[in-house]
């Protein structure tokens, strides 16, 4: 691997530990305003201290997070769907190298939909998002989306769909926890971060599954909703982080949210 794309990688998965902490805030590109984040600077800005990485659009991006951070960014490139569209995996590359680069980014996210109409498709963009990317020594992290169909989310599908990604040579796969989550990362040869998905019912629910991922041997998280739209989203991210990094229990974790939210 070369210098560049180990340093980008390094920037982002912490040297000492290996682990990720990601904010994920890219979800406009297809959901439009969702809550919390209608106003996207007001939402984010006060997390860039407690992330390891953001995830968002070259949009929101250039107009609401300021140059002045010197945070990691994942930047998602592919689009070209929307929530009311006919069908989610309907995307492609959105977003040229050289503007990736300009943005001076560390990695750059797409989504794959394994069995959906469009996978062909969506494996055939990775392809070539990771060929383009290679060439200037940027990671890709690819996204085992599954659209609306959440009840996808077993141990079955996700190793088919991370073994998928990493086999085309992603060098980074996110994925959802599930049931036998081990058997998923045994069977992907890159590091996983795992998403959050809607809303959970409690923070405790959202700390035990990260727990969870990093005890079966994911690398860190990429979450989004379930930190800022927490009525406490520094209380969460920050409760969030010492299990990432500073191995707390979920137990532990959930005391410190509930001190923090004080
Ligand atoms: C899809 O909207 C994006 O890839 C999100 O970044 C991803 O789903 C993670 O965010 P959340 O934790 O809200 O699911």
């Amino acid at each position: 691997m070369d210098w560049g794309m180990k340093n980008r990688l390094n920037r982002i998965f912490k040297p000492e530990d290996g682990h990720t902490v990601m904010l994920a805030c890219d979800h406009g590109y297809f959901l439009g305003p969702v809550s919390r984040l209608e106003d996207p600077r007001k939402t984010i800005e006060p997390l860039i201290p407690y992330a390891d990485a953001l995830m968002l659009t070259r949009g929101v991006l250039r107009n609401c997070i300021d140059a002045k951070y010197n945070i990691p960014i994942v930047l998602r490139v592919s689009g070209g769907n929307s929530i009311i569209g006919k069908d989610l995996s309907d995307e492609g590359i959105t977003v040229s190298m050289q503007d990736a680069l300009r943005l001076g980014v560390c990695a750059v996210a797409l989504s794959i939909y394994v069995g959906a109409e469009h996978e062909h498709q969506t494996l055939v963009n990775l392809g070539k998002l990771i060929n383009e990317a290679g060439d200037y020594g940027v990671p890709v992290l690819a996204v085992t989306a599954v659209g609306k169909e959440l009840e996808k989310r077993d141990v079955r599908y996700l190793s088919l769909s991370c073994r998928i990604a990493a086999e085309m040579g992603a060098q980074v796969v996110k994925t959802y926890y599930c049931e036998d989550f081990e058997k998923v990362v045994k069977s992907c040869p890159v590091p996983l971060v795992i998403a959050g998905g809607p809303k959970m019912k409690s923070e405790t629910d959202v700390l035990e599954i990260a727990y969870n991922a990093i005890a079966c041997g994911a690398k860190g998280v990429d979450m989004g909703r379930n930190v800022w739209q927490s009525s406490k989203p520094i209380a969460m991210i920050s409760a969030i982080r010492s299990i990432v990094h500073e191995k707390a229990s979920a137990q532990k974790a959930v005391e410190l949210f509930n001190s923090l939210k004080k």
